[in-house]
């Protein structure tokens, strides 16, 4: 460690010029996790539902929102690629880690951390109903307001957003910011190509 301040040491997360406003504040998301739980524990009595995380941007939101689950649940956890290195949708969905556990008769409920276009899970579900679960739901945390495809059904919400690139609570805008404790505006500091 270097003891010059000035000798490239980073400066703090939240201090950083590419992190805007808080858009979600981090007692909102504690709270409305808490109460995601709650609506699955009781939808779901009697049951052992599997979890399936979407990687990497669900990882924070599953591992609060199963704790909030007062049943046992079962995880499984599937990496897709929709964006690349870039902050626009490409449209193109591509399987990088598929499941472990078998789906036929389970009662999977998918876990998303922000829907913007849909395409990622209207890919997905379609991928995951093909597998012969009892039932499927999906779970996401943030909905981008007004950019979601008509025909995505989603049976729990935690948020609206704001049409803003958003980071922080697992989110990342190039692989960084998913350890912020609110949910953050993204502020582009690099020159557009
Ligand atoms: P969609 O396929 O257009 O719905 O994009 C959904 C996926 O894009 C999410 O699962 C995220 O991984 C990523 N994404 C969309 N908007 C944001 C954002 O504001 N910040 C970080 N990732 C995002
Ligand atoms: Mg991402």
């Amino acid at each position: 460690m270097s003891d010059n301040p000035e000798s490239g040491a980073l400066p703090q997360l939240t201090a950083r010029d590419d992190i805007g406003e808080v858009i979600v504040s981090e007692a909102d998301l504690t709270r409305r996790v808490a109460e995601l739980g709650a609506e699955i524990t009781r939808d779901y009595a009697g049951r052992e539902p599997l979890l399936i995380g979407v990687l990497k941007g669900a990882f924070m939101f599953v591992a609060d929102l199963s704790r909030a689950i007062d049943l046992p649940v079962q995880f499984d956890f599937m990496a897709v690629s929709s964006y690349g290195q870039s902050t626009k949708s490409s449209g193109v969905v591509r399987i990088i880690k598929d499941l472990d556990i078998d789906l036929a008769g389970r009662d999977v409920i998918v876990v998303e951390d922000i829907l913007d276009s849909g395409l990622t899970l209207n890919y997905l579900t379609e991928v995951l109903l093909g597998r012969n679960p009892a039932s499927l739901e999906v779970c996401a945390l943030f909905v981008r307001e007004g950019r979601q495809a008509p025909e995505t059904d989603l049976r729990y919400i935690g948020f609206e957003i704001p049409p803003v690139f958003v980071v922080g609570y697992g989110l990342d805008a190039r692989e960084q910011h998913r350890n912020l404790r609110d949910l953050r505006a993204f502020i582009d500091q690099e020159p557009k190509k």
